[in-house]
C-alpha cells in the first residue's frame, strides 16, 4: 500500500496499543478488583430492611438480615464494612450518649456481622451525628458552637464502646481537632492496640451528604451546617496539613471525602505520604449516577465501573462505595472488565 503521508508520519503510534481488547488489557495502568472495594452499609431495627427515597437501590439493614449481608460481601471479596445506624428518634438527645450504649444499634450489627462472617472486617464510624437530637456531629452550647475538646472525650468512648463490641477498625468522621491522638490513647489504654484507626482526614462541608444524612436519619433535624467542623471545599493545602496532622497522631490510613469531586486531593494526598489512602464516594454522587442511568442518560454499569477505576487512577488505594456489593459481582463473573 502506498503511504499517504511518507515519512512524515511519527514511528509511535499509541493506536496500535489500543487496536485489540488484549493489548488493551495487557498495557492497562490500574485495574479495580473487589480487594479495592469497602461497603458503608446502613443498620436499623426491626425484621425488615427499608427502602432509602434518595439512594434507590440501597436499604437499611435490618439487624436481623445484617449478618447475611455481611456474609455475601464476604463472598464477593470484599474486605471491609462500614456501618451507619439509623437511631431511632426516642434515642436521639442533646449529647448523643447512644453512642456510647454497649447494646446499640452498630455495637448489635457487629457482633451479628463478626458471628455471620468471622472473616470480613467491621470498620465503625465515630461521630456523634446519627445519636444527636441537633444532627451535628459533636457536643454544642447553648450558642450554637460546636464544642470540641468536650466531644473529643465523649468520641474516646464511643470508640471504646465499639472496640469492646468487636470492630477492627474505627473511623472518625467528626473532624474535630486532635482526636486521632486521643482515640489512639483511649484505645491502646484500654487494650484495643490491635484496632485500627481511619482516619477521615480531609473531610469536606460538602452538598453531596443529603441522602446519607436521609438514611441515618438526620437530614430533618440537622440545625445549621457543618462549616465550622468540615472543610472547605476550595482548599487543598489545608487538606494535606489535617492529613499530616492525623498521621502524626496515629492514623494507620485516611479518607477524603467526597470522592469524584475530590479526586485532585486523593493525588496529592498519595504522592505526598504514600500511606494506605482511600476515597469515599458519598451518597450524593451515587445518588447522581444512579439518576442519570434511570433517566437513560448513562450506561449504569460502565459509568459505575469508570468512576471506581478513576479513583485508583488517582492513587486511592480503595474505595467506599455503597455500589461495592454491584461492583463485586460483575469483576468476580469476569474475573477482568474489558478495557
Ligand atoms: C457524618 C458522616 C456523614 C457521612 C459519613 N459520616 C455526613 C455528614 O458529615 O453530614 C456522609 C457519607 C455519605 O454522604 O455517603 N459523621
Amino acid at each position: 500500500m502506498t503511504q499517504l503521508f511518507p515519512g512524515r508520519f511519527p514511528a509511535t503510534r499509541l493506536r496500535r496499543t489500543r487496536a485489540e481488547s488484549w493489548s488493551r488489557r495487557l498495557v492497562a495502568e490500574t485495574a479495580l478488583s473487589p480487594n479495592d472495594l469497602i461497603w458503608p452499609v446502613f443498620v436499623t431495627h426491626g425484621d425488615r430492611n427499608e427502602p432509602i427515597a434518595s439512594m434507590p437501590g440501597v436499604e437499611r439493614y435490618s439487624l436481623k438480615n445484617i449478618g447475611r449481608a455481611a456474609k455475601e460481601a464476604y463472598d464477593l471479596g470484599i474486605p471491609l464494612i462500614a456501618l451507619f445506624p439509623y437511631t431511632e428518634p426516642d434515642k436521639r438527645s442533646d449529647d448523643g450518649r447512644e453512642a456510647c450504649n454497649m447494646d446499640n444499634l452498630v455495637c448489635r450489627a457487629i457482633g451479628e456481622i463478626r458471628s455471620h462472617a468471622p472473616d470480613i472486617g467491621v470498620m465503625a464510624d465515630v461521630a456523634l451525628d446519627p445519636y444527636t437530637s441537633h444532627g451535628q456531629d459533636g457536643l454544642v452550647d447553648d450558642m450554637g458552637r460546636i464544642l470540641n475538646d468536650e466531644t473529643v472525650a465523649v468520641l474516646c468512648r464511643q470508640a471504646i464502646t465499639q472496640a469492646r463490641a468487636g470492630c477492627h477498625m474505627i473511623a472518625p468522621s467528626d473532624m474535630m481537632d486532635g482526636r486521632i491522638g486521643t482515640i489512639r490513647s483511649a484505645l491502646d489504654e484500654e487494650g484495643f492496640q490491635a484496632v485500627q484507626i481511619m482516619s477521615y482526614a480531609a473531610k469536606y462541608a460538602s452538598a453531596f451528604y443529603g441522602p446519607f444524612r436521609d438514611a441515618v436519619g438526620s437530614r430533618g433535624v440537622l440545625k445549621g451546617d457543618k462549616k465550622t467542623y468540615q472543610m472547605d471545599p476550595a482548599n487543598s493545602e489545608e487538606a494535606l496539613r489535617e492529613v499530616a496532622m492525623d498521621l502524626a497522631e496515629g492514623a494507620d490510613s485516611v479518607i477524603v471525602k467526597p470522592g469524584m469531586p475530590y479526586l485532585d486531593i486523593v493525588s496529592r494526598v498519595k504522592q505526598q505520604f504514600g500511606v494506605p489512602t482511600f476515597a469515599y464516594q458519598v451518597s450524593g454522587e451515587y445518588a447522581m449516577l444512579v439518576a442519570a442511568a434511570q433517566s437513560g442518560a448513562l450506561e449504569h454499569d460502565a459509568a459505575i465501573f469508570e468512576s471506581l477505576l478513576a479513583f485508583k487512577r488517582a492513587g486511592a488505594d480503595g474505595i467506599l462505595s455503597y455500589f461495592a456489593p454491584k461492583a463485586a459481582r460483575i469483576l468476580m463473573q469476569h474475573d477482568t472488565i474489558k478495557p
